[in-house]
């Protein structure tokens, strides 16, 4: 039989440790991300890690946050593509590839999404030698098409915005009945946990060092497909203490009460518990307007001026301008309220993350400024103090009781029977056994990788 050959590609510890590839790829690939994003070998760019192998990541001046813990956020736009999200992508994709369950020139991609992971998707199929297909709501920020377009993918598109995703898994699960086509689905598939729990997750412990008392306090992440949030339970398992609150918008509650409602966070607050995420390690539930997010956002990129006003140095806030997205903001703001509910201190490290930066939401920006008509400094002023400084402690649920867990388990079911799964595979989720055995599986995978590529 012909030896199958897999695309080049890095294994789960070569994108936490992109100092142990070889020299020549990793420079290589620094060289592509500045010059060639379309370059195959920017798969080695999927990591956290600059090129001095630091973690990209800000502390937030404490003039914006207000409180004394250290607000440290990750960066996900120094990512290929722009976010984060390329890695859950390339990680199912990979693993799809060793498993032989995935080949080139057979098989099409099929990326439900509310569009980072279907430009992930998109981005890895172009480098990697697949033909995709980005399944997404028809609503979603102009600039998400035009780069799903850009790296090739073909679009189906679905009615309504970031609460209508349930529609697109209607839509995967029906064209998934034709054999040609391979889902590399972001809300069940297990490499999404596998890479956040592993390569953010051990990032983002790695990023405190030297802040503070140098651990994790608190880690905030406002779920999408629930990928990032798995970070926690790395967190955890280093810092025993650490807290987990999972974010979602006021107007879709989903986790927090039931509620489901249209909002305006692209990305997160998708009407469902996922089926991979680990509730047994989300401690708190956290509702934050979604307006809130989008004015945030103006205030950052626009508000300079302001920001200095309020104490933050030049070289800071214009350095914070083009970092965050709406779910960045909404991160931020989740941790500026947790900081606040568990009274930390100065020593204390809240971490969370900024899926993507500003390049993607020109459009919601421009959206906001029709909404309110005037947005001229004194506006944006009252805005600054209003979100940021004086974010409260309000509507934060507590979910360490095993009823709140159990409504978090009842969700899940609600959500996931309807597609197949059984009872049985659900309840083995409610112990960590069963998410300890996939992580495990990662060691697998990095040999695997290492034989085949
Ligand atoms: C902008 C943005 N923020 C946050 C998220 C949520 O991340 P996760 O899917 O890992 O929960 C996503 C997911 O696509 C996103 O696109």
């Amino acid at each position: 039989m012909a030896e199958r050959k897999i695309p080049l590609g890095p294994t789960y510890d070569e994108m936490l440790y992109p100092d142990t590839i070889d020299k020549n790829i990793r420079q290589k690939a620094l060289r592509a991300l500045k010059e060639d994003e379309l370059d195959p070998i920017n798969l080695f760019n999927i990591t956290w890690k600059d090129e001095n192998n630091q973690v990209r990541k800000i502390v937030l001046p404490k003039a914006l946050t207000g409180v004394d813990a250290n607000i440290i956020v990750m960066l996900g736009n120094g990512f290929p593509s722009g976010s984060h999200k390329v890695g859950p992508a390339y990680s199912t994709l990979i693993e799809g590839c060793v498993d032989g369950e995935i080949n080139p020139g057979v098989h099409t991609i099929l990326g439900p999404s509310t569009g980072n992971f279907g430009i992930g998707v998109s981005y890895i199929c172009r480098l990697m030698g697949y033909k995709a297909v980005v399944i997404m709501p028809d609503n979603m920020s102009r600039e998400r098409y035009e780069r799903i377009r850009k790296y090739g993918a073909e679009l189906e598109l679905t009615p309504g915005s970031e609460s209508d995703v349930i529609l697109t898994l209607e839509k995967t699960h029906e064209m998934m009945k034709n054999p040609k086509n391979k889902t590399l689905a972001q809300f069940e598939l297990l490499p999404n946990y596998r890479f956040h729990r592993y390569v953010t997750g051990n990032s983002a412990i790695e990023a405190v060092k030297g802040i503070g008392n140098g651990r994790i306090a608190c880690f905030t992440s406002a779920p999408g497909s629930a990928g990032t949030i798995a970070a926690g339970d790395e967190i955890k398992k280093a810092f025993p203490e650490a807290k987990v609150a999972a974010l979602e918008p006021y107007e879709c509650s989903t986790l927090a009460t039931g509620g489901v409602g249209q909002h305006r966070i692209e990305g997160i607050g998708d009407k469902m518990c996922t089926l991979i995420h680990n509730v047994l390690n989300t401690d708190f539930v956290v509702l934050i307007n979604d307006d809130d997010t989008i004015k945030g956002l103006k205030v950052i990129h626009d508000g300079i001026e302001i920001l200095k006003k309020m104490g933050v140095k030049e070289e800071d806030a214009l350095y914070m301008r083009n970092l965050f997205g709406p779910s960045g903001i909404c991160n931020i703001l989740g941790a500026i309220k947790m900081a606040k509910y568990l009274r930390l201190g100065p020593d204390d490290n809240v971490v969370t993350i900024a899926t993507d930066g500003f390049d993607r939401y020109h459009s919601v920006v421009e959206d906001l400024e029709r909404r309110y008509l005037e947005v001229k400094d004194f506006v944006l002023e009252r805005w600054a103090r209003d979100i940021f400084l004086r974010a409260s402690v309000d509507n934060i649920f507590d979910f360490r009781r095993k009823e709140a867990k159990e409504r978090l388990f009842l969700q899940k079911e609600k959500d996931w029977l309807k597609f197949g799964y059984t009872k049985e595979y659900l309840d083995s989720m409610k112990d960590m056994s069963f998410w300890d055995r996939e992580y495990e599986k990662i060691f697998e995978y990095n040999k695997k990788i290492m034989e085949l590529r």
